[in-house]
């Protein structure tokens, strides 16, 4: 299993490419299930979880090909419905196969992905969309076995914004019958992402990026090619990354308008962001000042970035206060940081952090992807070395971080075992 390694204490200086965002790749490969073509994904990012997704859309019948940053797809001859356990256990997002399985075949029978119940930090949304596009829906043998005839247009409504179950309830309902509106929607970047690349395919969407999302559905769509938008989390971790060395990074690629609440948070911590002609530049403080933090659906501050937020406030001046509203027990990097030297309490869905002067490198452990985040963003600034073991969650989501980071001047690499 590979390493990270980090001797902290270098400033990072120069320009770093904000890869393809993997949460809007995973949803539209998916979405590429919903009608039978050929089709071309441009900026995606080369990440674990997109081959996951293409083995996914393979075992499902499709014609996958990755290249460098795009992916050709071939649904032609999609005649499967089954999404099975060994994949969907290794990737959450395998739910979206969900929608666009049966809109296109009246069947899926999905996995439910591992370690969830069907009670709490379920599928539950998910599944009950689809129940009100009338789709017939039992759980057997740890299996969604859904089926209908053709969807029904029809309101859906969900007690909370949730992200992959808006995503899957616009993918089903652009080919259901009749008009569906989805009330309290989630508004994430990546929800636009989606309902563009869906009306590239023939859907009639509209009010994606607002808590109300009206879907008329069409008899057929067709395939169609997508350019993924920028990964707004990739480019907040680097933005924390130039703030807690102190650096002066400039992101290309990034779009500013999606990082809004992490851009807002760092200049209140004394970072200085700019927009520049090529991107967005970001200097950090000498002494980064402590802030609160809540996260929230977006536009709020996101969830995917408190790891990495909270790595910055362990070494700010002053206490802060996180909390997250969105996963309440998201805080396993903390006893890690804390093995850093960090200073962190969690009660329940809130940590006080009290900044401490320096940290000190150790042995740590990722435990998943944005906690691995965390842990590098502590290493670059930790005194001796840091060793990050577990790696294999990061390359989920980033995209040769070690490399990023390196070009910009910190002493990183990977270690293979
Ligand atoms: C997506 C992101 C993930 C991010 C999360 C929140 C992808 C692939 N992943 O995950 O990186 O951390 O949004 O921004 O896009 N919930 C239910 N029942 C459900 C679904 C969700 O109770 O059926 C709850 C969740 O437990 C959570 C909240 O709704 O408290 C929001 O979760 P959701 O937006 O669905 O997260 P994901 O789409 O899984």
């Amino acid at each position: 299993m590979d390493k990270i390694v980090i001797e902290g204490g270098e400033r990072l200086e120069g320009v770093v490419h904000v890869s393809g965002a993997k949460n809007a790749t995973l949803p539209v490969m998916a979405a590429t299930l919903l009608a039978p073509g050929v089709y071309q994904l441009t900026n995606a990012p080369s990440l674990v979880d997109v081959r996951t997704m293409g083995k996914m859309l393979g075992v499902l019948g499709a014609e996958v090909e990755h290249h460098d940053h795009s992916i050709t797809i071939n649904t032609a001859n999609c005649c499967t419905h089954e999404a099975p356990y060994e994949l969907v256990k290794q990737m959450r997002a395998s739910i979206f196969v969900l929608g666009p399985l049966l809109a296109r075949h009246g069947k899926a029978r999905v996995s439910l992905p591992g370690g969830c119940a069907w009670g709490p930090r379920p599928v539950d949304f998910h599944i009950r969309a689809m129940q009100d596009l009338g789709a017939r829906v039992e759980l057997e043998h740890g299996y969604i076995v859904a089926e209908c005839d053709r969807l029904r247009g029809n309101t859906v409504h969900f007690d909370t914004p949730s992200v992959g179950a808006t995503e899957n309830t616009m993918m089903a309902a652009s080919v259901a019958d009749g008009t569906t509106i989805i009330e309290n929607a989630a508004r994430e970047p990546e929800i636009g992402a989606v309902g563009d690349f869906l009306r590239s395919m023939g859907a009639v969407i509209e009010g994606d990026g607002t808590d109300r999302i009206t879907i008329h559905g069409v008899d057929e769509l067709h395939a169609a090619d997508a350019a993924i938008i920028p990964d707004r989390i990739e480019a907040g971790t680097f933005m924390v990354a130039a703030a807690i060395t102190g650096g002066d990074v400039l992101l290309t690629g990034v779009r500013k308008e999606h990082c809004s609440a992490v851009i807002m948070k760092l200049k209140e911590t004394g970072a200085v962001i700019t927009e520049e002609e090529l991107g967005l530049r970001v200097q950090g403080p000498v002494w980064a000042q402590a802030v609160n933090v809540t996260t929230a659906p977006y536009p709020g501050f996101p969830t995917d970035m408190q790891a990495q937020f909270m790595a910055l406030m362990s070494v700010a001046d002053g206490s802060s206060v996180i909390t997250d509203t969105i996963y309440a027990d998201r805080f396993a990097h903390v006893p890690e940081l804390n093995r850093l030297g960090a200073n962190i309490n969690v009660d329940r869905n809130v940590a006080v952090v009290t900044g401490v002067k320096s940290l000190s490198g150790a042995k740590v452990m990722a435990t998943d992807l944005r906690a691995s985040a965390a842990l590098i963003l502590a290493g670059l600034v930790a005194e001796g070395w840091t060793k990050v073991s577990r790696v294999y969650h990061i390359d989920r989501g980033y995209e040769s971080i070690e490399k990023k980071l390196a070009a910009l001047g910190a002493k990183i690499e990977r270690v293979r075992e």
